[in-house]
């Protein structure tokens, strides 16, 4: 069946695990899932991943990180979501365009209308069906980012070492569109347990199913 289901959230709201217990618990029920994310998602997109992320490249722009997230959106969409759509498969994906709006709009203060018309150019309007957000406080987020970073099992990207009050914006924002289209949105607290925040998840795709199984 499909559906474009993204998870979003700040830095170190849980989304990776949650989406890798989702894309298990579809395809145990026999579900065909493509299961990727943002930036990146293809060869191209991986290469402007690193671009983006690397720590080093503190003299990026505003105007520049916007661009290349899009870009690396726009070859995302066209070679692999898309496709995996047409064929039937659903597509879940880590962060799609609701990052940009949030990160680069709501964070840098870039002009939303403006951000719509990139976004709209890069995904030729491909909007998710359901936007799951993983709600988490700032400090705690970036805590648990860091500890992460530290055992080893998630990178600590320039936008990470941003300032606090860049990542309550990016917040801000998320909680701003997620309450200016509650039926697109599912609103969790990321600060629940993994199986309560994973069951949550799967009881709204459960009904999203059965609604387009009606359709
Ligand atoms: P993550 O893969 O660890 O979630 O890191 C992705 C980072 O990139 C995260 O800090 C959010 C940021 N980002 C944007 O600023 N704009 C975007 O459009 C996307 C997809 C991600």
């Amino acid at each position: 069946m499909s559906l474009l289901i993204t998870l979003e959230g700040p830095d170190g709201s849980g989304k990776s695990t949650q989406i890798q217990l989702l894309y298990r618990c579809l395809e145990e029920q026999g579900h065909s899932v493509l299961l990727s994310r943002e930036p990146g998602g293809t060869p191209i997109g991986e290469q402007i991943r690193a671009v983006l992320h690397d720590v080093r490249n503190t003299a990026m722009l505003p105007n520049t990180e916007i661009l290349l997230y899009s870009a690396s959106r726009a070859q995302h969409v066209g070679q692999v979501i898309r496709p995996a759509l047409e064929r039937g498969e659903m597509v879940l994906c880590d962060r799609y365009a609701e990052s940009t709006m949030a990160y680069q709009g709501w964070g840098h203060g870039l002009d939303i209308e403006l951000l719509r018309t990139i976004t709209v150019f890069a995904t030729g309007g491909l909007r998710p069906d359901l936007i799951i957000y993983l709600d988490i406080n700032v400090v705690e987020g970036l805590r648990r980012k860091l500890d992460a970073f530290e055992s080893g099992t998630a990178e600590w990207n320039r936008m990470d070492q941003k300032a606090q009050a860049f990542h309550e914006r990016v917040r801000r924002g998320y909680l701003m569109m997620a309450s200016q289209e509650p039926e697109k949105w599912l609103v969790l607290d990321g600060t629940r347990s993994i199986a309560d925040i994973h069951q949550k998840i799967v009881d709204r795709v459960r009904l999203l199913l059965a609604g387009n199984r009606r359709d």
